[in-house]
């Protein structure tokens, strides 16, 4: 891990505008170690997001810091469609060889139903991005990489809590498109001993920066269970029940049970998988194969079914939630709970959030966004 006084590690973010990604940035400024590019196409995420980052960074300078602190606190934000191999190139030409240290690639499309209506759409987007950017990473010699997986390729797994052993097995396109690509770094990383690289499986990430200046602010109306509530309480969705989708699964209140996590761990995750990639690091010292690439659930290790969820959201909120049960969604598995023991392990991975801070802060960043970062709202004194 470097010291604050080395010079600082040039990070490529993708996807950082977005929720996890603006997340994952605000960890990495927090150390003032590395300074962060973003690439963004705003497909899911606001520009105006990085603008709050960056105030959240430079609002924790001291009054003596030193330019490389400050450096730290400002963002690279780079234009580029990542299905255009030409525009990445054009990104790392800026820097040269080498002078990206690191890549953090989190920009996905991520909905489980959609990716069965498109799925070619998926495919381009999620696996043909990534083999451009894996690409050009190695004409740049840049060979460090996490990436952005996500616990649906584990399908509806034979065992809960579900260990980074089990079979993938994707149900969805959407998580075929997180499969391949994470056997896309596997073979790189066998080809070539050079590379390092870590896929960090996602479960239920969940919350908001305390400070409510970033959140999520899906464009339209939410897919996911937590934003929707959250939406359904601020009156920003009219709805006037929650769609329940199934009680009739094998789990105790008969709803699905996911493995939900604060996005302030979720990012910490991050952070700590790209000190991994160090030099001096030993986390890939026991590989099975001479491949330096492994694969980490990021979870907590507790599963919360739809219906407790909703309750947790009602004392959050104090809405007077109304629910129907519906049909089944096309793509839901019952129960997808991490087992979190590797990460811990081996990265010192620990989600120390509760469920009750995850919809407070969720809240609190709902109530002073109603409307997401169109909001111009007085949020700590500035304009939104
Ligand atoms: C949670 C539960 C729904 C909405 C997400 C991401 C996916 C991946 C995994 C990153 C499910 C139920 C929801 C509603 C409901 N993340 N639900 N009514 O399905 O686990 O997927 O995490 O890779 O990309 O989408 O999360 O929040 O959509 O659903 O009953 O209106 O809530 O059936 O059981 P999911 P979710």
């Amino acid at each position: 891990m470097p010291s604050v006084d080395e010079p600082l590690r040039r990070v490529l973010v993708t996807g950082g505008a977005g929720y996890i990604g603006s997340h994952v940035i605000h960890c990495l400024q927090e150390t003032r170690r590395y300074k962060v590019i973003s690439v963004d196409n705003h497909h899911n995420s606001h520009p105006k997001c990085l603008d709050r980052v960056a105030q959240l960074a430079r609002d924790a300078l001291p009054a003596d810091a030193s330019a490389n602190d400050r450096e730290s606190a400002e963002i690279d934000i780079a234009a580029c469609d990542l299905t255009k191999k030409d525009e990445i190139r054009a990104v790392f030409e800026k820097y040269g060889k080498g002078g990206i240290w690191g890549v953090i690639h989190v920009a996905a499309y991520k909905a489980v139903g959609e990716s069965t209506e498109i799925p070619l759409t998926y495919y381009e987007n999620n696996v043909s991005a990534t083999l451009y950017l894996l690409q050009v990473m190695a004409e740049y010699d840049c060979t460090r990489f996490v990436y952005s997986s996500s616990a649906t390729v584990y399908g509806t797994p034979p065992v809960i809590p579900i260990p980074e052993s089990t079979r993938l097995q994707a149900d969805s396109p959407y998580g075929k498109t997180k499969v391949m690509s994470e056997t896309i770094i596997g073979d790189l990383c066998s080809a070539d001993q050079r590379w390092r690289a870590l896929s960090l499986r996602y479960f239920n990430p969940a919350g908001a920066h305390p400070s409510g200046l970033i959140g999520e602010d899906p464009r339209g109306r939410p897919g996911n269970l937590l934003p929707l509530l959250a939406h359904m309480a601020v009156g920003r969705v009219k709805d006037d029940k929650l769609r329940v989708f199934g009680n009739d699964y094998p789990t105790p209140d008969g709803t699905c049970v996911r493995d939900y996590l604060h996005v302030m761990d979720l990012a910490k995750g991050h952070l700590l998988a790209l000190d991994a990639l160090s030099p001096e690091s030993h986390v890939f010292d026991n590989c099975p194969t001479d491949a330096h690439f492994k694969a980490y659930n990021l979870g907590k290790g507790k599963g919360m079914s739809v219906l407790q969820i909703v309750e947790a959201m009602r004392k959050a909120t104090g809405f007077d939630y109304k629910y129907e049960i519906i049909g089944r969604r096309r793509g839901d598995v019952p129960d997808l709970t991490a087992d979190p023991a590797l990460a811990e392990k081996e990265l010192g991975f620990k989600a120390t959030h509760d469920l009750e801070t995850m919809c407070r802060d969720l809240w609190n960043w709902q109530t002073k966004n109603p409307n997401g970062y169109e909001t111009t709202s007085k949020v700590n004194g500035t304009n939104g």
